[in-house]
C-alpha cells in the first residue's frame, strides 16, 4: 500500500485579542496545552510521535530556543519526542503541515504533529528585528530597494491593483465577523477548541476578536492605518492576537492500526514565491500551481480558507480564481477571529478539516500570503 498522509485530529486554542485572555500564558505553555489536547482527544501515546513540526514567526525571547522542543517537554511528553521550529512567516504552520505530511509519505515519520504558536501580546510582531539592524542586506537592497517591505502598504497596493473600493473591503470584513459569530453560535468550533485555564483560574473557551452588531457605517469612520489617503484600517485588517493550533498527521494504514479515523488526506501541497512587494499576491499563482498539480478543478472544491491578512487579499484571490464566494472563509477568518502569525496556518487547517467533516465536503483548499512574497497552498480530500 502506497504511503499517504492523513489528518486524524486537529485542535486549537481560542484566539485571544492582544492583551486579552491568553496574554498571561507563556507561548511554550500555550503550545504544550494544544499538544496535550491532541493526545487527550485521540488517546494517542505521545511516545509514538516521531516529530513535532511547529510554526512560529517571531523566534525571539519567549519564542526562541526551538519552541517546538520546549513545548514537547512542557507538555510532559517523553524526552524522546523531538521538535523543530519552522519560519515561513504567516504560513509557518501551514508549512509545518506540509513538512509533516512529506515526512510521513517519505517514511521518515510514521506519526508527526504539525502546528504552531504566536503570542503576539508577549512577543510583538517584528520584535526579532533588533534596533539598528536589518534582516535585508546590500544585495537585497540593490535588487529591490532599501525600503523595508511593509505588509499594510502591500495590502493597499493589492486593493489598488484589483480596483477594490473601501466599501468592498469593509463589507467583506463585516461579513467575516458575521460568519464567525454565526459559527460560534451554532457551536461549529466546539470540536476544535481546547479551552485554556489561565494561572488565575479563568477559563478561556471562545474566540475573543469577533464583533457583533457591527456596521459598515462604523467601519467607514475608521482611519487608514498605513497611509493617510489609504483604505486599509483596523476594521479590514487581520487582528493581532494570541493562539496555538496542532494537527496529528500519519498514514491511513498507521491510523487504522491505532484505531484512529482519518478526517482528511493531504491530497496535494505546493509553495511558491511572487514579488516581495506588494508581498501578498502569491496565493493566486500558488492556487493555480496547486490546481495544476492536483488535476482538481476549482469548481470541484467546496471549501476555501484564504487567509484574511487584509480584506484585499481574499478579494483579489476571488477575482482571479473564480471560486465560489459562498465557500470562501465561511466560518469567518483572521479579520474576525484574529491572526496569531505562527499559529494561523494550523488554525485555518483545523477549521477547514472540521468544516469539511461537518458538511461532507470532498475537497478543501487553503492558501496564505506570507512576507517575502510567498504562499503555501494545500488541497485536502475528505476521507
Ligand atoms: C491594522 C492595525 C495596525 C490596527 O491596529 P490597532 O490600531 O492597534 O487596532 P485596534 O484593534 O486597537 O483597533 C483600532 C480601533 O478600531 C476599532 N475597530 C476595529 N475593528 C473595528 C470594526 N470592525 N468596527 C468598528 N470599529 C473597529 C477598535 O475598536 C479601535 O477603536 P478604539 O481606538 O476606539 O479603541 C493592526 O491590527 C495590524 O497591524 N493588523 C495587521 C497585522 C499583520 O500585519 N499581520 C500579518 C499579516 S501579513
Amino acid at each position: 500500500m502506497a504511503r499517504d498522509a492523513v489528518i486524524v485530529a486537529a485542535v486549537r486554542t481560542p484566539l485571544a485579542k492582544r492583551n486579552g485572555g491568553l496574554s498571561g500564558v507563556h507561548p511554550a505553555d500555550l503550545s504544550a496545552l494544544v499538544l496535550r489536547g491532541l493526545a487527550e482527544r485521540t488517546g494517542l501515546d505521545p511516545a509514538l510521535v516521531d516529530d513535532v513540526v511547529w510554526g512560529c514567526v517571531s523566534q525571539v525571547g519567549e519564542q526562541t530556543f526551538d519552541i517546538a522542543r520546549t513545548a514537547v517537554l512542557s507538555a510532559g511528553w517523553p524526552e524522546r519526542v523531538p521538535g523543530v521550529t519552522v519560519d515561513r512567516q504567516c504560513g509557518s504552520s501551514q508549512q509545518a503541515v506540509h513538512f509533516a505530511a512529506a515526512g510521513v509519505i517519505a517514511g521518515h515519520y510514521d506519526i508527526a504533529v504539525a502546528g504552531g504558536v504566536e503570542v503576539m501580546s508577549r512577543v510583538p510582531m517584528f520584535s526579532a528585528i533588533t534596533e539598528g539592524t536589518s534582516p535585508l542586506g546590500e544585495l537585497y537592497a540593490e535588487r529591490f530597494g532599501s525600503e523595508f517591505p511593509n505588509q499594510g502598504m502591500g495590502a493597499e497596493d493589492v486593493a489598488t491593483m484589483w480596483h477594490l473600493s473601501r466599501s468592498q473591503l469593509d463589507e467583506y470584513s463585516l461579513h467575516s465577523h458575521q460568519r464567525a459569530a454565526q459559527a460560534m453560535d451554532e457551536g461549529r468550533f466546539a470540536d476544535e477548541i481546547v479551552p485554556v485555564t489561565t494561572a488565575d483560574g479563568v477559563v478561556i473557551a471562545a474566540d475573543e476578536g469577533v464583533r457583533r452588531g457591527g456596521s459598515t457605517e462604523a467601519m467607514a469612520r475608521l482611519k487608514p492605518a498605513f497611509k493617510p489617503d489609504g483604505m486599509i484600517t483596523a476594521g479590514n485588517a487581520s487582528q493581532i492576537s494570541d493562539g496555538a493550533a496542532a494537527l496529528l498527521v500519519t498514514t491511513s494504514e498507521r491510523a487504522g492500526e491505532l484505531g484512529l479515523t482519518p478526517i482528511a488526506r493531504v491530497h496535494s501541497a505546493v509553495v511558491l514565491g511572487d514579488a516581495p512587494m506588494p508581498m501578498l499576491t502569491a496565493p493566486i499563482p500558488a492556487t493555480r500551481k496547486l490546481l495544476d498539480r492536483s488535476g482538481v478543478s476549482i469548481h470541484a472544491i467546496g471549501a476555501f480558507e484564504v487567509n484574511e491578512a487584509f480584506a484585499s487579499v481574499p478579494l483579489a484571490w476571488l477575482a482571479e480564481t473564480g471560486a465560489d464566494p459562498k465557500a470562501l472563509n465561511s466560518n469567518g477568518g483572521s479579520i474576525a477571529l484574529g491572526h496569531p502569525l505562527g499559529a494561523s496556518g494550523a488554525r485555518l487547517m483545523t477549521t477547514l478539516v472540521h468544516h469539511m467533516r461537518h458538511n461532507g465536503i470532498r475537497y478543501g483548499l487553503q492558501t496564505m500570503c506570507e512576507a517575502g512574497g510567498q504562499a503555501n497552498a494545500t488541497l485536502l480530500e475528505l476521507m
